[in-house]
Parts: structure tokens; C-alpha cells; sequence
């Protein structure tokens, strides 16, 4: 290959390579996630179906205490009777025993920030 082709081709490899996506800093506010990776992420993902310790939090707010079919709730959350909601929600990740007597979000603190807790709930509010 005479060596002018070959130059040519480099710069075409480098140009593809410029050309892929940058990472750019996030624009918006990513506190809201980071607060829900930080507390709740070792068990909980927010992604439809992906079940993990604890179970997937897809559109919880809204959403039936223990309903979900294809995660083994305790016993106590099955038979929560509620929907959850912001106010529900900020009391049960304060503390979680107050509002379902005997569930199995075990080991969990509770998260005494209520800031925290804020951030974390505007967050899963938005998950839908
Ligand atoms: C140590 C693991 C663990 C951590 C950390 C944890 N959870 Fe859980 N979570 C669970 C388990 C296990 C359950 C199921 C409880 C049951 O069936 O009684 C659960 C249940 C829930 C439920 C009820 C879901 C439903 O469908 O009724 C909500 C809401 C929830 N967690 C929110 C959170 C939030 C928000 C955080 C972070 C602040 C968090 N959890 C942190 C393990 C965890």
C-alpha cells in the first residue's frame, strides 16, 4: 500500500475514533440517584422486573405494598393493605418497622435524613 493511502487511512481511524460519543458532565441533578445508590441500590433496583434482595422499585409510587407476583414478600408486606405513596414511603425508609410491623428489609438502618430520604423519593417518583 503506497505510504499516502496509509496516511489517509490513519486519519479515517482517527476521525471515527473523535467520533464517538463524549462523556459529557451530567447537566441535570443527579443527587436524587446518587442518594438512592448510596441507601438502597445494594438491594434495590429501579429497572422493571430485575429482582434482586429486595424487589425491582419500577413505578413504586403507586404501586400496591407487596403486590408484585414474582418476588417472595414477607408475609407482613403482603398484607400491608396499601398503596404506596411520597408520605408512606418517607416513613418506611426512616423506619421501616413503624409502618410494616415485621417485614424483611433486613439489614436496613433507616435513613434519618430527611433530606436524604426527599432526594430519594423525587427520584423514585420519577422512575416510570
Ligand atoms: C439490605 C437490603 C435492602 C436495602 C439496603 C433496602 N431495601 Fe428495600 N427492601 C428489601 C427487602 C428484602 C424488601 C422486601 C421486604 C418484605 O417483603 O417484607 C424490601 C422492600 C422495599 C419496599 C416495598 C416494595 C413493595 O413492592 O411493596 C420498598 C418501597 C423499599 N424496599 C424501598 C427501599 C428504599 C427506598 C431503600 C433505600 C432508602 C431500600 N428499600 C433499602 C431490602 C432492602
Amino acid at each position: 500500500m503506497p505510504l499516502r493511502s496509509v496516511r489517509i487511512a490513519m486519519a479515517l481511524m482517527l476521525a471515527s475514533v473523535c467520533a464517538l460519543p463524549q462523556v459529557s458532565p451530567a447537566a441535570e441533578d443527579t443527587s436524587g440517584q446518587q442518594a438512592f445508590n448510596n441507601a438502597c441500590r445494594t438491594c434495590h433496583m429501579v429497572r422493571e422486573g430485575d429482582n434482586r434482595l429486595g424487589p425491582n422499585l419500577h413505578k413504586v409510587v403507586g404501586r400496591k405494598a407487596g403486590s408484585m407476583p414474582d418476588y417472595g414478600f414477607s408475609s407482613a408486606m403482603k398484607e400491608a393493605g396499601f398503596v404506596w405513596d411520597e408520605e408512606r414511603l418517607d416513613r418506611f425508609i426512616a423506619n421501616p418497622d413503624e409502618v410494616v410491623p415485621g417485614n424483611s428489609m433486613k439489614p436496613y438502618g433507616g435513613l434519618s435524613s430527611s433530606e436524604e430520604r426527599k432526594k430519594i423519593i423525587g427520584f423514585l417518583a420519577q422512575s416510570r
